[in-house]
């Protein structure tokens, strides 16, 4: 009588382990469900994109809403002009300041983590850290500058005279121009001081060794091509140096090789030899002229980082001075008055870790042929070709050199940041983000909880029809020639009126204005792939961009555009 009842015991424990296993199973699919619909782990989050709202009829054209009908904003008089006029040209900003409004002490750290208040700082507190030096200010160090009021603006053929240094932005892509691209390009264009500023593409030409020539033939970046020829906009073929040219003196200065030197000194003293090329390890090369050089063996050329745009910024920034950005940085400030500074050495800190040697490098600024670009060039080569921020900052905190790279917070060029793993306190930024894919949505869902933090003004809204105007231009001139306006015998558009309540992508009070005001970039963090949806953050900016390009509305600092003609965004039909 064991065996049966040991049996039937054994099946009983059988099914509730199958039944765990059911649970697990279903447990897991759940999960992934949740991931893929909210693109958040937590099973609580609502949809991202909810396309089954119960007053959404089926259909195309978003679920019965006409897109054409649709209106961009519900804000009666969008404050294009936001910003105020654009700082004095010799504007420089005051990095202490700048540390200890949005750090506190660089032990304490007391109040790296409340972004709120760092954006408050940099939006209101502008006369704080923003000043004109007395004397010797930039435009004046060199007589060749044109004088501040007689420089030329820029024209649609001619990109204008800069009274002062002309600032360099580099960035970095591999493969063809894409949406990123553009909003990378159309952003820096709707805020940098163009007649001071040159944007440099640098595109991975030891892949393939075509890629400025496939760009300039690329049918997105044909918009650009106006701008390649007025001198904004130069297309670098970036292959990796065999080797790199270091400032006269550096490596006596350093003093991991002065004592190699010194000994050698010695050694060579009295003698009669020729100079020889002498080699110092990590690649480190003085030549008999003297010239001192970091030369990559055959070995490493084989053997390129894995990471190659880790490596490039150091490199084009210890070659040619300027800042740096990652293809999704969304420019959202005039960068001048942070590069103008003499010792403009900035990166910016990894999320809210503490250790002061945490950099993320997304946004670099660096002087160009100096002793710290040198030293982190020559670093990251000693690490082995690793060029990784956190690495490289790390070995420059015990080598005593770190504070030669100024650590700005994650307010100045990444405000959400923070967000992430509790790292932030105080109060949510405007608006409140809680995750990267947030700025992509247009759906009613997104909008509900990033004004929580909002306590300025209300902006006066109008009641949303469809723009008659909006609509008569765009039936004037189709965004592409392919696109032809489909009109119902009835004139209309599909023969059904705008309503608000059926939209999908409902127009909102969002302008830029509210966007990370105070913060000098968006980081948009990868997401390569994804398409903004209609009123989308990202939507707004493309309206405003293309607004200012087209030459009907200002940018943030009340100018008008006076360049080439440069053609507006495409429309992502997957939200028709
Ligand atoms: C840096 O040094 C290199 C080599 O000496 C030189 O070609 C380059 O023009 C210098 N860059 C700047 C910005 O001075
Ligand atoms: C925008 O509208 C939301 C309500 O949807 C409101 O809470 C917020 O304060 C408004 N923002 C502005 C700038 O008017």
């Amino acid at each position: 009588m064991d065996r049966p009842r040991h049996s039937k015991l054994h099946r009983c424990g059988q099914l509730i382990w199958n039944l765990c296993i059911v649970f697990v199973v279903y447990g897991i699919i759940f999960e992934v469900i949740v991931v893929s619909r909210t693109g958040s782990f937590n099973p609580f989050s609502k949809p991202v994109a909810s396309s089954n709202a119960p007053t959404i009829p089926e259909g195309s054209l978003s679920g019965g809403v006409n897109y054409r009908l649709r209106p961009t904003t519900l804000v009666k008089n969008i404050n294009d002009a936001y910003a105020g006029p654009r700082r004095h040209v010799d504007t420089l900003a005051n990095y202490g300041k700048l540390l200890e409004a949005c750090r506190g002490s660089a032990t304490g750290l007391e109040k790296m983590r409340f972004v709120y208040d760092c954006l408050e700082y940099l939006s209101k507190k502008e006369d704080d850290y923003l000043f004109l030096p007395s004397d010797s200010p930039a435009s004046k160090s060199d007589p060749s500058y044109p004088a501040v009021d007689t420089a030329a603006p820029a024209s649609q053929t001619n990109i204008g005279q800069c009274p002062g240094p002309v600032q360099l932005f580099h960035t970095y892509w591999t493969g063809p121009s894409t949406w990123r691209v553009e909003l990378f390009i159309k952003a820096y264009l709707y805020t940098q001081n163009l007649p001071c500023s040159r944007l440099w593409i640098w595109l991975d030409s030891d892949t393939n060794p075509t890629a400025v020539a496939d760009m300039m033939q690329d049918k997105g970046f044909a918009r650009f091509l106006p701008l390649v020829e007025r001198g904004d906009i130069t297309l670098k073929a970036w292959n990796f140096p065999t080797r790199i040219p270091l400032p006269k003196g550096t490596v006596a200065s350093d003093p991991l090789y002065s004592q190699i030197l010194a000994n050698r000194a010695l050694k060579s003293a009295g003698s009669t030899e020729e100079k020889k090329i002498e080699d110092l390890g990590d690649g480190v090369i003085i030549h008999p002229d003297g010239s001192e050089w970091i030369e990559f063996s055959e070995r490493q050329m084989t053997f390129l980082p894995v990471a190659v745009s880790d490596a490039v910024r150091f490199i084009v920034l210890h070659l040619n001075g300027g800042v740096y950005l990652d293809m999704d940085i969304m420019l959202l400030r005039d960068m001048r008055p942070l590069l103008l500074t003499p010792d403009h050495n900035f990166a910016e800190r990894w999320a809210v870790h503490s250790h002061p040697g945490d950099f993320n490098t997304a946004v670099l600024s660096l002087n160009a042929n100096s002793s710290l670009s040198s030293y982190l060039v020559r670093g990251g080569v000693r690490m082995g070709l690793n060029f990784h921020p956190m690495i490289v900052g790390r070995m420059a905190w015990k080598d005593g050199r770190v504070e030669e790279l100024a650590m700005f917070e994650t307010g100045l060029f990444d405000p959400i940041w923070g967000e992430f793993n509790w790292g932030r306190e105080g109060r949510c930024t405007v608006p409140c983000f809680k995750d990267y894919g947030q700025a992509f949505l247009g759906t009613r869902e997104a909008v509900r909880e990033e004004w929580q933090s909002f306590d300025g003004p209300q902006l006066e809204e109008e009641e949303a029809k469809a723009g008659v105007t909006e609509l008569k231009k765009r039936d004037a001139a189709p965004a592409s020639a392919a696109e032809k306006i489909v009109k119902g015998e009835d004139g209309s558009y599909g023969g059904r009126e705008y309503r608000l309540e059926e939209d999908k992508y409902p127009p909102t009070n969002r302008t830029l204005e509210n966007f990370f005001r105070g913060a000098w970039s968006y980081h948009i963090h990868n997401q390569w792939a994804k398409h903004p949806q209609p009123n989308s953050w990202f939507s707004v900016a493309q309206n405003a961009h293309d607004g200012f390009l087209s030459g009907e509305r200002t940018n943030l600092y009340g100018e008008k555009w006076g360049g080439p003609e440069i053609m507006s965004y495409d429309r992502w039909r997957e939200f028709d």
